[in-house]
């Protein structure tokens, strides 16, 4: 029995007479894999963005367990709420300036960082290290370490894969299935990576014009027929 975890209905969200998100629904169950596929500018990370709270959406609501619309929480209520939420951000978003086990102690200030670094399968020696030194596909374990740290109920993804060659971007897509599977997390992950879709994501939504215009199990992508998500998976637009 699948189990409603967060409802998002007639969500909308413009940036300067600009319609992002126009009346979107969706529901994410729990300890589900929901991908969010789409073309660039779509409007994927600012949906995340709405569902863990740190963009406030114009109208509609999204709900989370009894919580019946996120955009109602004070200020002490909402941080609570954000803190269900782990984020590996779009470029890893580690501080520059600081070393990885300052930018680990910054999200959590008293955890054991061995056994994280074992769930990412890195050396402790890492810990040293400035982001600057290392490849982006380290960097992208490194905010993934970043994103388990605090036990999320919700592990929000944007492209783990993106700018990793197919061997590390693999890696990485791996890695996170066992953690999410050993964790039971919910998982929300936006990407173009099909293949990481495939492996990784029980379902799957298309977003286009503002809206999801697809939504079923990913192993049913290639049966659809909806046109739009065929050119958008087949690189034709
Ligand atoms: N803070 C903001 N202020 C103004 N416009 C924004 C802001 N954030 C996003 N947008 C606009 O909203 C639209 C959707 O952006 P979003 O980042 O969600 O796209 P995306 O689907 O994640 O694209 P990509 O695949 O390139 O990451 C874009 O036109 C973007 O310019
Ligand atoms: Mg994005």
């Amino acid at each position: 029995m699948r189990r409603l975890k967060i409802n998002i209905e007639n969500l909308s969200k413009s940036f300067s007479g600009k319609n992002v998100l126009k009346k979107l629904n969706l529901k994410v169950y729990e300890s589900e894999s929901l991908a969010i596929i789409g073309e660039s500018g779509s409007g994927k990370s600012v949906l995340t963005k709405c569902i863990d709270g740190l963009l406030d959406y114009d109208s509609g609501f999204i709900s989370y367990d009894k919580i019946r619309n996120i955009k109602e929480l004070n200020s002490k209520k909402k941080n609570a709420y954000m803190t269900k939420f782990g984020i590996l951000f779009q470029n890893a978003a580690l501080f520059d300036s600081l070393t990885i086990e300052e930018n680990l102690r910054f999200a959590k200030k008293d955890c054991d960082l061995s056994k994280i670094l074992v769930d990412v399968s890195l050396p402790k020696s890492i810990l040293q290290e400035y982001p600057s030194n290392l490849s982006i596909g380290v960097q992208k374990r490194i905010g993934l370490a970043r994103a388990i740290l605090k036990d999320p109920e919700i592990l929000i993804l944007d492209e783990p894969t993106t700018g990793l060659d197919p061997i590390i971007g693999r890696q990485i897509i791996l890695l996170i299935k066992k953690l999410v599977k050993k964790n039971k997390i919910t998982t929300i992950t936006v990407t173009h990576d099909m293949e990481s879709v495939y492996e990784f994501s029980d379902y799957t939504a298309f977003i286009k014009n503002g809206k999801i215009s697809w939504y079923g199990k990913s192993k049913d992508i290639l049966k659809s027929r909806n046109k739009p998500l065929i050119n958008f998976i087949n690189g034709i637009y």
